[in-house]
């Protein structure tokens, strides 16, 4: 590969997944238990928020136990040092993951377009706040007292945060690198095209072929916590 100056990275659950989180679509992962519908849609939200709320207080009482792993660690050492050692380049971190174990492995420049578990949504106010605890039981937002608070997570249906960075992001990068990812949920599936057509070069490590894996130059089989800080060893050296 030429060496590149600006990279975005696209990560997914399957980075998380040796932290002990679930992905979504493997073995054992989340829509088996939850049907999607259930609790990732507005609409389920609207029918069921008891159901919605417990599950989404699960989730996030969970992930604070889990810790970043090698993988983490290794992009966010990358995303420190990109810029001194390429002379000015950037990393942007363009995470699906709901998480924060990229920011707590030291990640610096990290987007959520999927929302944040540890954040919340006021529907009346339309004020977001950082928040650890539950939300079954219908606290009041902290900016105007209405329990009117959801997960601030983009639910099946809703539009994805921050896509005009992201191509603007892409527009501007050499490398698309993706990661951990099934690239079965668009707008994210299609980043690998976007990048095609702009002429970055692109790279999928992944524990095993995905849907998107044709669209990318290269592909690296294995688990995320060996690949990855292999990568970035790589770029670094
Ligand atoms: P998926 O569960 O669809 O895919 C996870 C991918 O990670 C799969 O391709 C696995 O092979 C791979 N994988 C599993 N373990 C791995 C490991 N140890 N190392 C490397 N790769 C591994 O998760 P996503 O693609 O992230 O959206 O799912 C995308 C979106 O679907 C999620 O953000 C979520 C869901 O609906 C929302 O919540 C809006």
């Amino acid at each position: 590969m030429r060496r590149p100056r600006n990279i975005v990275i696209l990560t997914g659950a399957g980075i998380s997944a040796e932290s002990g989180i679930d992905t979504f679509r493997g073995a054992g992962g989340l829509w088996e238990n939850h049907r999607v519908e259930d609790v990732a849609t507005p609409d389920a939200f609207a029918r069921d928020p008891e159901l919605v709320l417990r599950f989404y207080d699960m989730r996030r009482e969970a992930i604070q136990t889990r810790e970043p792993n090698a993988a983490h660690i290794a992009l966010a050492r990358l995303d420190r040092e990109w810029a001194a050692r390429s002379g000015g380049g950037e990393v942007l971190i363009v995470t699906q993951n709901v998480d924060d174990l990229h920011e707590r492995g030291g990640a610096l420049n990290v987007l959520h377009m999927h929302g944040e578990h540890l954040s919340v949504w006021c529907g009346a106010c339309d004020e977001r706040h950082r928040w650890v605890g539950a939300l079954l039981h219908r606290p009041p937002c902290p900016a105007c007292g209405e329990a009117a608070l959801r997960p601030d997570i983009v639910w099946f249906g809703e539009v994805p945060y921050r896509m005009d960075d992201i191509y603007q992001a892409l527009a501007a990068a050499d490398l698309f690198v993706s990661i951990g990812t099934s690239g079965a949920v668009y707008p994210a599936a299609g980043f690998v095209r976007t990048a095609r057509e702009l002429g970055l070069q692109t790279l999928e490590l992944n524990l095993e072929r995905s849907q998107g894996s044709a669209w990318f130059e290269e592909t690296r089989l294995g688990p995320a916590t060996q690949i990855v800080p292999e990568w970035v060893e790589e770029l670094l050296r």
